[in-house]
């Protein structure tokens, strides 16, 4: 029972998420233009897609084939050839169905790859050998990934009804996957899956999926596809937020701002090993007393919380220089080496230390901080675009929006920037370091 009920309440946790988000943007029908948009974008996106597909007895036949055509519906959207999405599929029960298995090469345009799930035969497995299934793929079908393509994304849907019955080798499997740098998602499906288990499978809790019948699925292809799109396969980055919090903005609306740079850094995965957040406010003066650094959290939600802990200080100055100040001394220099480093400056705006803000800015730029403005309000009425220019040091880093209300318009662009960003900058510290 208590299973049930743990279940029910995250599916509804996942319901409510995606309707709040909704409901926060102004107009209504933003955010899903938005999402489509951004779908409509990343199709051509190259990418190489893998599904890991249970077929235990406990499935049943329709219930496999429900699995399959969600599956063909999902890739459905996406350019698939050899030059852009591929996709390889494996099933496993109580062993792994290699016979079964196709991998990249096999399939060369969206009928043929459609076809061909819809053909995978359902083989009622005794077991439930999820590890077996994650191991083929990394150690099998992985080893054709496509290798000359810089920031490929190498993305892997599990979708499974249960618990497999080696936890821990399915941990293994999954932690294996994980170092090899592939982005994953957990798909649970029915009244038995075990929660903790999807969520060692998954890359991060954002990652996990959970519908209790496999007709369900349907419901959650939009945002799987959604979320296979917006993420962006990340170098690792220390990544410095420092934040507007003057008396201008309100309180409602820096609350809306620090929603937003939650819901940002939650397309990320946050550990110690990939990417880490600190976060300054100023107004007045630097508002240390909410500052925190890189070392502070060890994982998202630990992240989230101390976001959540920022308070709005309703300075009556904005005193941007400092900021950036503060975050190039006292958290950059904390910052791992050999990194990107980036730092995103939100601003509603003017700074009153317009010479100290630039200078400022010039500087973390010379020590290699790539920065990026996200201005709040219009341009050339609060807003003067020279400065926000001038913290970014290039006006392709700079994003504006027309208020608070606005800004979730812009985490698209601004995730695909700042990863786009990170992946060149380690792209050319490694070079310089090899040579
Ligand atoms: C899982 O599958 C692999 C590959 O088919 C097999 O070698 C392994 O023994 C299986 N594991 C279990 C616990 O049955
Ligand atoms: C639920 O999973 C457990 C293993 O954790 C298994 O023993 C049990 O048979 C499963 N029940 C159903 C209905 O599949
Ligand atoms: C945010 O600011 C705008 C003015 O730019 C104001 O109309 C709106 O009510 C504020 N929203 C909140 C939630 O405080």
């Amino acid at each position: 029972m208590l299973k049930h009920i743990v279940l029910f309440t995250v599916v509804t946790v996942l319901i409510a998420e995606s309707v709040h988000s909704d409901i926060l943007s102004a107009p209504a029908d933003e955010p899903n233009r938005n999402k489509v948009n951004c779908i409509e974008k990343c199709k051509g996106r190259p990418m190489e897609l893998s599904f890991v597909v249970d077929g235990s007895t406990s499935i049943w036949q329709t219930n496999f084939t429900f699995g399959l055509e969600f599956l063909e519906d999902f890739v459905d959207k996406f350019d698939i050839s050899p030059s852009v999405v591929r996709v390889s599929l494996v099933t496993y029960g109580d062993i792994v169905y290699e016979g079964d298995a196709f991998g990249f090469n096999a399939y060369t345009n969206k009928d043929a790859l459609k076809r061909a799930i819809s053909q995978v035969p359902y083989r009622s497995g005794s077991k439930t050998n999820t590890s077996g299934g994650i191991w083929y793929m990394l150690n099998q079908q992985m080893k054709e990934a496509r290798t000359e393509i810089p920031d490929l994304r190498r993305v892997v849907v599990v979708l499974t009804d249960g618990n497999s019955q080696e936890a821990d080798q399915t941990k293994q499997a999954a932690d294996d996957a994980a170092k090899a740098g592939l982005e994953v998602f957990a798909i649970g499906v029915g009244q038995n899956v075990s929660l903790w288990e999807l969520h060692n499978i998954a890359s991060d809790d954002s990652h996990v999926f959970v519908v209790s019948t496999y007709n369900m699925l349907e419901n959650i292809k939009d945002r799987l596809r959604y979320k296979t799109c917006a993420t962006c396969k990340m170098e690792p980055m220390d990544l410095s937020f420092v934040i507007d919090s003057s008396t201008s903005i309100g309180k409602g609306n820096f609350s809306v701002g620090m929603k937003f740079v939650k819901d940002f850094v939650d397309s990320f995965q946050i550990n110690p090993h990939t990417v880490r957040v600190s976060a300054v406010t100023f107004g007045s003066r630097v508002y240390t007393e909410d500052a925190f650094n890189f070392e502070d959290h060890i994982n998202k939600k630990a992240l989230l919380d101390q976001l959540q802990g920022i308070t709005w200080r309703h300075g009556m100055r904005t005193r941007t220089g400092d900021g950036i100040a503060y975050m190039r001394t006292e958290q950059m220099t904390q910052a791992r080496p050999n990194i990107a480093h980036v730092c995103i400056v939100i601003t509603d705006g003017e700074s009153q230390d317009v010479d100290l803000t630039e200078s400022e800015a010039l500087q973390a730029q010379q020590e290699g901080i790539l920065m990026y403005a996200v201005g709040v309000g219009k341009v050339g009425d609060q807003l003067n675009e020279k400065e926000l220019n001038s913290i970014a040091g290039d006006p392709a880093r700079v994003l504006t929006a027309d208020s608070y209300g606005q800004l979730n318009l812009l985490k698209n662009e601004l995730t695909k920037l700042t990863c786009e960003g990170t992946n060149r900058a380690r792209a050319q510290i490694v070079q310089a370091l090899r040579q």
